[in-house]
């Protein structure tokens, strides 16, 4: 599948012995379909040599700041202009260091400072140089600058130590970059998001809530965000801030979020209800904190309303995918779940045993809609996060064709 197809990519290759797996980056890159041009320093072209990255790119490789215009037509300028993105695979603690600093003394670095494309960078060192304080603080004040820092991966390094270094794998840097430029994805779309628990009010000191952190529907609003959607996030109390530039509105009880839910969902395309509703609250909480007079105690429990049937039943209803956090049956109870609610798509994620989803960092999940079943392997909240972004955008462009622009 060529999901670069059309992608221009600037693939900046710095001197170290990592440099070799930049060949395999490359091709990768041109299989994914995207036009690929490479930079390379002086000391990248001790590891391997220009001719190979012309060969697997087919373009003439850029390598000197003065030579470069006179002789193949692109110069900094240029190649600034031409990139959707650039990537420095590998990066090393040099070029990383005078990115850091504003430096501007050899092509790549020239060119990275003319451009304002999103630049990744997949650093590949020596592991004390990487946890070197000096590294690590241009790192981090390129990342406060929006560079994108894949890796290092951890493990035996070609110098003998064993630590964090390694450059990330070709298909791994692949795949980020990939996921960078499907930012257009959601353009313009408005995507409300729940999350959370809800805290149903048993009197004023104590409640009823479940094991919910909010992760998911976090990882949610970050990745819908990171795909050009305007977000709307409705949470129940969590211990995370909120992911920056996402509308936030902070509610505790599942009635509250039915309102704040009613209220932004008439003017949106996509409603996600990832929070877990309580299903009953008490019918009067007390005023005052109950004492523990009697011997045994009875609470009255009313069901809560079912946001996500109420907004699948609305005339002018928005694409709706629902969660199941289920025991047991995980796909049978998905599925009647999504009849019931007559919702869109629901992904399943079993919340028992060790692969339990609550409180956890990694998570998998079952996409059920009303044409099958697809899967998501286990993996990070983060990562998953993104892949599902994709699974819902390419089936609420399918439900709603008119609405791909
Ligand atoms: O019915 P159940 O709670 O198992 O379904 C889970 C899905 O329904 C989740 O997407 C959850 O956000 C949503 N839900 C809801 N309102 C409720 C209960 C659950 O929107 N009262």
């Amino acid at each position: 599948m060529h999901k670069l197809a059309g992608k221009k990519i600037l693939l900046g290759i710095t001197g170290g012995i990592a440099a070799y797996k930049s060949a395999l980056l490359c091709r990768e890159l041109k299989r994914l379909g995207a036009d690929v041009r490479v930079i390379m320093t002086v000391a990248a072209t001790h590891f391997i040599t220009p001719l190979t990255l012309q060969a697997l790119s087919g373009h003439t490789v850029h390598c000197d700041l003065f030579e470069a215009e006179s002789d193949h037509g692109m110069g900094h300028i240029e190649l600034a202009r031409w990139a959707d993105l650039v990537i420095i695979a590998p990066a090393s603690a040099n070029t990383i260091a005078k990115l850091a600093h504003g430096q501007a003394d050899d092509l790549l670095t020239t060119t990275v400072l003319a451009c304002d494309k999103p630049l990744s960078l997949a650093p590949a060192m020596n592991s004390l140089m990487w946890q070197h304080l000096a590294t690590q603080a241009n790192i981090q004040l390129l990342i406060s600058r929006g560079v994108t820092v894949l890796g290092p991966a951890e493990g035996e390094q070609a110098c003998g130590e064993q630590g964090p270094g390694r450059m990330l794998e070709a298909e791994q840097i692949a795949e980020h970059l990939q996921q960078q430029l499907n930012q257009e994805l959601l353009a313009g779309k408005k995507v409300v998001v729940t999350a959370g628990p809800t805290w149903e009010a048993i009197d004023p000191v104590r409640g009823l809530t479940n094991h919910s952190s909010g992760k998911m529907g976090y990882e949610l609003a970050s990745a819908l965000r990171d795909a050009g959607a305007s977000i709307t996030l409705i949470s129940g109390p969590t211990a995370l801030s909120p992911p920056a530039g996402v509308d936030y509105i902070n509610i505790t009880s599942a009635k509250e979020m039915t309102d704040a839910v009613m209220a932004n969902v008439p003017s949106c395309d996509i409603f996600i209800g990832v929070a877990a509703v309580a299903d009953y609250r008490p019918v009067s909480p007390a005023q005052q904190k109950i004492k523990k007079d009697a011997d045994s105690l009875s609470i009255e429990l009313v069901r809560n309303p079912d946001i996500l049937a109420m907004v699948a039943a609305l005339d002018d209803a928005p694409f709706t995918v629902g969660f199941a956090a289920e025991t047991e049956k995980v796909v049978e109870n998905a599925q009647k779940k999504l009849t019931a609610k007559g919702i869109h798509m629901i992904a399943a994620n079993p919340v028992s045993g060790k692969n339990s989803a609550f409180n956890a960092d990694s998570n998998e999940l079952t996409l059920i809609d009303r044409d099958g079943i697809s899967h998501l392997s286990r993996c990070s909240k983060p990562l998953l996060a993104q892949k599902l972004t994709k699974e819902i955008a390419q089936r609420y462009y399918e439900t709603y064709p008119a609405k791909d622009s």
